[in-house]
């Protein structure tokens, strides 16, 4: 079934070639030879394959799974003093992908990062972030650039404040990445431009305070990550949309942090069979941390600065503003980052044999 020989996967597309089904069930070696580039191995109904040492090193289970190292920071307010910034001029440099490596993996790092010096037009923004990944359509559209408009039924789309809140809560796969580039702000008419529009931008790190939570309250964490809640998007006419199934706030892989699930707004009721006191009373811790101001990181969005975040993880909001903002921006599926961000910091080769090793 594992057979790496050229008739058996098709070595464009390292996809099986042959019906599995149609090995006899009784297939045995017939021989073995240890060679220096690997083993080769005579079947039972006489096909020849052959495995590289390479190979069986990354995917015969007793070995230890090669794991592509993800250094992974927790950050809080202090993060102000110096951000994660990539130059536009190097992630899109079509030479190298040196730039793009940095971009996605400081996004990995950090769950955030700027890129800089970015010209001050959709159109770059949309081919910055189609350099990442496939743009991800929802209802709302693919790439967007708008100016406050409340026809699409959304408090995003509105100059009120939104408190740290994850975006599409209510998919099944929420979206990977969010990107937002302020092209203008232009004041009301009835004030001078000198004095403050508001609208900073707020970003809190949710596996931060994930972390936070899980140190000072084992119970709540526990709570938040085992009680299953329903999410929704109910605003638009013709558009009811839910998670295939309830889906906790905080969302762990063994014991590692996964995805943080939060937008109050667009949260269902809690379920009335499990504890809800106990629920509420962590929610509301959850709550009184996100708002910290040492979880806290407020910025002002700047055209020419284009902010791209990981939406499983990072939290992002804003003061209420005053006068026009025309933002755009877009959503990448993770897998689609996660892919990118792998191939442009390590082997391929190593990379499809992490993927194999996934559990
Ligand atoms: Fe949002
Ligand atoms: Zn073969």
């Amino acid at each position: 079934d594992n057979c790496r020989c050229a008739q058996c996967v098709n070595q464009d597309t390292l996809q099986r070639n042959f019906d599995t089904f149609a090995i006899p069930k009784d297939i045995s070696p017939t021989e073995i030879s240890a060679k220096a580039e690997g083993v080769d191995i005579l079947w039972s109904d006489s096909h020849r394959s052959h495995y590289t040492w390479s190979w069986l090193r990354s995917n015969v289970q007793s070995t230890q799974p090669k794991e592509l190292l993800n250094q992974e920071s927790l950050w809080g307010a202090a993060i102000s003093s110096a951000p994660p910034e990539v130059d536009f001029e190097n992630v899109m440099s079509s030479g190298s992908s040196t730039g793009m490596a940095e971009l996605t993996s400081k996004i990995r790092q950090y769950g955030f990062c700027f890129v800089v010096n970015s010209p001050k037009t959709p159109e770059d923004t949309e081919k910055l972030l189609e350099s990442i990944g496939p743009i991800r359509n929802t209802h709302y559209g693919g790439f967007y650039d708008f100016i406050p408009d409340l026809a699409l039924a959304d408090t995003a789309y509105t100059n009120l404040a939104l408190p740290a809140h994850t975006d599409t809560t209510y998919f099944t796969e929420p979206a990977g990445l969010q990107a937002f580039h302020l092209l203008s702000h232009t004041p009301p008419t009835n004030k001078p431009a000198s004095e403050v529009l508001g609208g900073q931008s707020l970003l809190v790190d949710g596996f931060y305070a994930a972390e936070t939570l899980r140190r000072e309250s084992p119970e709540d964490f526990e709570i938040l990550r085992s009680v299953k809640l329903p999410w929704h998007a109910s605003g638009n006419q013709g558009v009811a949309i839910a998670p295939d199934m309830a889906y906790p706030v905080i969302e762990v892989s063994g014991d590692k942090l996964h995805r943080i699930r939060w937008n109050n707004d667009d949260r269902g009721v809690v379920p009335l069979d499990v504890d809800v006191d106990a629920w509420y009373e962590a929610a509301r811790k959850w709550n009184a941390i996100l708002k910290r101001k040492d979880h806290e990181y407020w910025f002002q969005l700047e055209p020419g600065r284009v902010l791209i975040f990981d939406n499983w993880r990072v939290l992002h909001g804003r003061s209420a503003f005053e006068g026009l903002r025309r933002i755009c921006g877009a959503y990448i599926s993770r897998d689609d980052f996660v892919s990118r961000w792998k191939l442009t910091n390590f082997p391929r080769e190593d990379v499809i044999a992490s993927n194999m090793q996934l559990r």
